[in-house]
């Protein structure tokens, strides 16, 4: 035996198992001595006998599935387990099929026995499950640069899947998601939470898969990036502040203007003061209708009380008599501080009215 191993350690695993049995080494492989397939496919196992053999029988976890003799029919136990020559007319290789592999009831040892001097070789089987992936929650809109969450979950995998995600096909940096599995007695879940700062829009893709499936499965959602709104704090601080100075602005340009109007306002009233000057003397010797003051439209005279302010404001004065007018005058000159000239002519027609006001 430990010859054997020394010039053939490629089977050190296969001397080690003759040794139980004490087959001769070397004249019966099994292969591959570890199948790993997806439930629901098939397993296939190829057994080389070289010499004479009679028969050969094939054992799943221990329950004797099928008979090969070599020059016979096979017989089974079940349609799910079938063997043949590899190529017809060469008996030194049988292969063996596992079809729709279940996991329960399938995973674990094959043992393949040739009876005679052959002894047993055994091969370990072992049964993945494709399970689903789901990212909950589904489309996602957020705000431009909003931290932006998406869950991946899987259920019912064998083993735990590997999970991965992927933005617009293109694979994301694992150091932006995180991954954790459940065992569920006979299968796994995992959920995995991928987080990243929403830039633009994109399609956000789960994958999840174990080692015998050719395509992972996945999920996908779609991201939609929408433009930040305004921020108000920052629009209502710039809208008062530049509020504020324009305010300030137009205050200073207000006083400005206000005291240039007053500078060029003084030789008016010097204009104004010589045209009432030449009026008074072109209207001569009609005195009693001239005097220098400010219509006072709120003097009511004693004997017109009844007549109403607006009235009096139209047709008033040409219902007062000249001496009236005097009056008029008279009072508003009494006031002091006015600083406007007004004439008031008494006509045939009634009251003409001449007003020139200056604001000193
Ligand atoms: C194999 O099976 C066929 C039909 O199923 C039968 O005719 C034949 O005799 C069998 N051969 C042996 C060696 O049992
Ligand atoms: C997600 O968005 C895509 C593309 O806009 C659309 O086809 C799909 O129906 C949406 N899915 C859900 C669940 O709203
Ligand atoms: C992933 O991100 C980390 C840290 O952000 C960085 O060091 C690493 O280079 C990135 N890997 C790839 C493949 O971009
Ligand atoms: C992943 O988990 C680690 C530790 O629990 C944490 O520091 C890290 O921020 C997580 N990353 C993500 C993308 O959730
Ligand atoms: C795993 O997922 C399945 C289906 O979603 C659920 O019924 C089960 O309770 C989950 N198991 C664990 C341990 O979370």
């Amino acid at each position: 035996m430990t010859a054997a191993w020394k010039s053939r350690p490629g089977l050190f695993r296969i001397g080690l198992l003759l040794c139980a049995t004490g087959a001769v080494s070397g004249r019966f492989q099994l292969q591959p001595l570890n199948s790993t397939v997806l439930q629901g496919s098939d397993a296939r196992f190829n057994a080389t006998v070289l010499g004479n053999w009679q028969l050969m029988t094939w054992t799943v976890r221990e329950y004797l599935v099928l008979n090969f003799p070599v020059g016979g029919n096979v017989t089974s136990s079940s349609e799910r387990f079938t063997a043949s020559f590899c190529s017809s007319g060469d008996t030194s290789c049988v292969q063996f099929t596992i079809h729709k592999v279940n996991r329960s009831a399938d995973a674990g040892p094959v043992v393949c026995r040739v009876l005679g001097d052959y002894g047993s070789e055994t091969a370990q089987l072992h049964v993945q499950e494709s399970g689903t992936v789901d990212i909950q929650g589904g489309n996602v809109t957020v705000e431009q640069d909003q931290q932006v969450e998406f869950r991946c979950v899987t259920s019912a995998w064998f083993p735990a899947a590997a999970v991965s995600w992927t933005r617009n096909g293109r694979a994301v940096n694992s150091s932006l998601y995180n991954t954790t599995s459940v065992a569920d007695g006979e299968a796994f879940n995992s959920t995995s939470v991928l987080s990243f700062q929403a830039v633009s829009n994109a399609m956000v893709e789960c994958q999840a898969t174990v080692l015998s499936l050719t395509r992972p499965q996945s999920s996908s959602v779609f991201l939609v990036v929408v433009p930040k709104p305004p921020d108000w704090t920052v629009l209502i601080a710039v809208v008062v502040s530049i509020g504020g100075v324009a305010l300030l602005v137009l205050l200073i340009i207000g006083i400005i203007f206000c005291c240039k109007l007053r500078e060029e306002k003084q030789p008016n009233y010097q204009d104004e003061m010589r045209r009432a000057r030449t009026q008074s003397q072109m209207s001569g010797g009609n005195a009693a209708g001239q005097r220098q003051g400010q219509e006072n439209a709120g003097y009511l005279p004693e004997d017109q009380t009844s007549v109403a302010p607006s009235k009096l404001a139209d047709s008033g004065f040409s219902q007062t008599s000249a001496s009236e007018v005097h009056e008029v005058a008279w009072n508003t000159n009494q006031a002091g501080n006015d600083y406007s000239a007004a004439h008031i002519t008494v006509g045939e027609s009634g009251v003409k009215k001449h007003r020139h006001v200056t604001i000193v």
